[in-house]
């Protein structure tokens, strides 16, 4: 039987997950659980990076996790896990910091925008995040990771990482390609359609729609959303807002762009934006449904966490012990 290739992604828990991140993302991750091995992190340690407040840093971890099995993600078929329960990720971090180059880390436009954002505390972990993500990919042998075009550089730098690390030691690494999925989606800030909407642009709350958000709330930020100029809709460049409610249609309905440009000629923006919210809930409510349920059944997430964890643990350590021999640290028969 042909081995299934290995998929890898993870998600922070810092913020609260948005419909950019579903439909983005996470939607995604459903339909690869049967064609590959999945393993969805939770990068708790990612999130450290920026100042957390630990009793909501824990909390948010437990949600992602709740979030993943609303999804749909099976724990029988995926590996699902928060980072910090698998100590390989910090073992190998240091040793792949150790083959990367400042030049490097300093070409990365996350690390320069984060500085920007957090310029009380340019930590060194911001610094080396790239290498930190680099080891999540390599531990697990990845083949492919399911990039946005924010994260392209980081598995650019992976890339070059392990390619380095085999040039001096062999064929140790996996190098991953990039896994761009055949349907999605960019789904921008509804009040500024110009820019992703993105759970860290939080500051207009009228921007974002997040997964977990009532109905009438989701109906009322869509009703607000800024439109173009003009009355008819259809999809065009200067038409931003109107053209990131067509998209955000077309993703949760599964119709396409001209369908559903056909669909709405001749109805004005209102009626229109009422379509799309009605749209957006029909698809958001079994998830919220499901992770209602899995969020208070705190037992069981727990217990999905501890198996998880295993499971990763185990392949983690096997490729944590191939680097570790052969960059010369003692061996123990
Ligand atoms: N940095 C990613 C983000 O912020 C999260 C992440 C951490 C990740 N490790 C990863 C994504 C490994 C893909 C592969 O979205």
């Amino acid at each position: 039987m042909e081995k299934k290739k290995v998929i890898y992604s993870a998600m922070q828990p810092s913020g609260v997950p948005t419909l950019g991140n579903y439909l983005g993302a996470l939607r995604n991750w459903t339909n690869l659980q049967e064609e590959y091995n999945c393993v969805f992190g939770v990068a708790n340690m990612h999130a450290i990076t920026v100042r957390q407040d630990p009793q909501d840093l824990r909390k948010r971890t437990k949600d992602i996790m709740a979030l993943f099995l609303a999804l749909g993600l099976d724990p029988e078929k995926n590996i699902i896990y928060v980072q910090s329960d698998v100590k390989a990720h910090a073992e190998i971090a240091w040793i792949l910091n150790c083959f990367t180059y400042m030049g490097e880390l300093n070409r990365m436009t996350q690390f320069k925008d984060k500085s920007q954002k957090h310029s009380d505390n340019i930590n060194a972990g911001l610094y080396t995040y790239p290498v930190l993500m680099a080891g999540d990919i390599l531990l697990y042998q990845s083949d492919l990771v399911p990039v946005g075009a924010d994260q392209k550089q980081h598995l650019e730098i992976c890339r070059d990482i392990a390619g380095r690390f085999n040039g001096v030691y062999g064929d140790v690494f996996k190098i991953p390609e990039p896994y761009i999925p055949k349907v999605g989606a960019r789904i921008m800030g509804l009040q500024n359609p110009e820019k992703k909407m993105s759970k860290s642009e939080s500051e207009n709350q009228n921007n974002i729609i997040y997964i977990f958000e009532e109905p009438n709330v989701i109906r009322n930020k869509i009703k607000r959303a800024v439109t173009d100029s003009g009355s008819e809709v259809y999809y065009s460049e200067d038409k931003p807002g109107i053209s990131n409610l067509l998209n955000i249609y077309s993703s949760v309905t599964g119709k396409s762009i001209e369908e559903a440009v056909k669909e709405f000629s001749g109805v004005g923006y209102g009626e229109f934006k009422l379509a799309v919210a009605d749209a957006v809930v029909d698809t958001l409510a079994p998830i919220q449904q499901r992770y209602k349920e899995y969020s208070s059944d705190k037992a069981y997430i727990e217990k999905v966490m501890k198996e998880g964890a295993e499971k990763a643990s185990y392949i983690a350590e096997k490729t944590l012990n191939k680097v570790k021999k052969k960059i010369g640290y003692p061996i123990y028969k």
